[in-house]
């Protein structure tokens, strides 16, 4: 079977991570320094239950409560991979007013979503309980996955999980509200 090309955005607050979860699935590595980003594209084949994926990452410039949602991030994409970090509750309210303003601007219900709760590894600085995370993706009929970019934990399953729920959505028509992305 040819390979399915699969286009994803990464967004969030500024600083969740966003950057360093692209970078860990995609080379294998994790960078301390903070750079924040523009916006950045990544290409990384993959492949989940027997098919293969040509995936198009594409990072994105971290978003606050004011920003204008960047309409291009709303056209031709599969999925979403919504960042906080877990220690940041500013960033969870974040996520919460970026995840409304994209089925805002997409017009739709559903849109396949991974939450991701980030920097599991500093987990004394934790201000976002595991409980909340997963309310707030059953909310959104959502993936939900806490990772930490740093240790490459979950990293790889966010992915996965994005793209079986791409799939879903596919193979479902009838779950979606629009038109058909294929
Ligand atoms: P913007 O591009 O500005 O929106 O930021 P971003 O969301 O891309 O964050 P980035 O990946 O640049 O990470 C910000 C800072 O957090 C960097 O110093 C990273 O090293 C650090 N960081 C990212 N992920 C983790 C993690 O899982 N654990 C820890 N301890 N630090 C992390
Ligand atoms: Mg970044």
């Amino acid at each position: 079977m040819a390979p399915k090309e699969r286009n994803i955005a990464m967004m969030g607050y500024r600083s969740v991570g966003k950057s360093s979860l692209s970078i860990q699935f995609v080379e294998g590595q994790f960078v301390d320094s903070y750079d924040p980003t523009i916006e950045n594209t990544f290409t990384k084949a993959t492949r989940v239950n027997s098919q293969d994926y040509v995936v198009k990452l594409v990072d994105t410039a971290g978003q606050d409560e004011y920003s204008i949602f960047p309409v291009q991030y709303s056209m031709d994409f599969h999925g979403y991979v919504l960042v906080y970090s877990i220690t940041s509750q500013k960033s969870f309210e974040v996520i919460k007013i970026i995840y409304e303003k994209l089925l805002d601007v997409m017009g739709k219900k559903y849109v396949p979503v991974v939450l991701v709760g980030n920097k599991t590894d500093l987990h004394q600085e934790r201000t976002v309980s595991h409980e909340e995370g997963k309310k707030l993706a059953e909310s959104w009929r959502a993936a939900f996955l806490e990772t930490s970019a740093k240790q490459n934990e979950s990293v790889g399953d966010v992915f996965q999980q994005l793209l079986m729920l791409i799939e879903n959505e596919n193979g479902n028509p009838q779950e979606k509200s629009s038109c058909i992305i294929s």
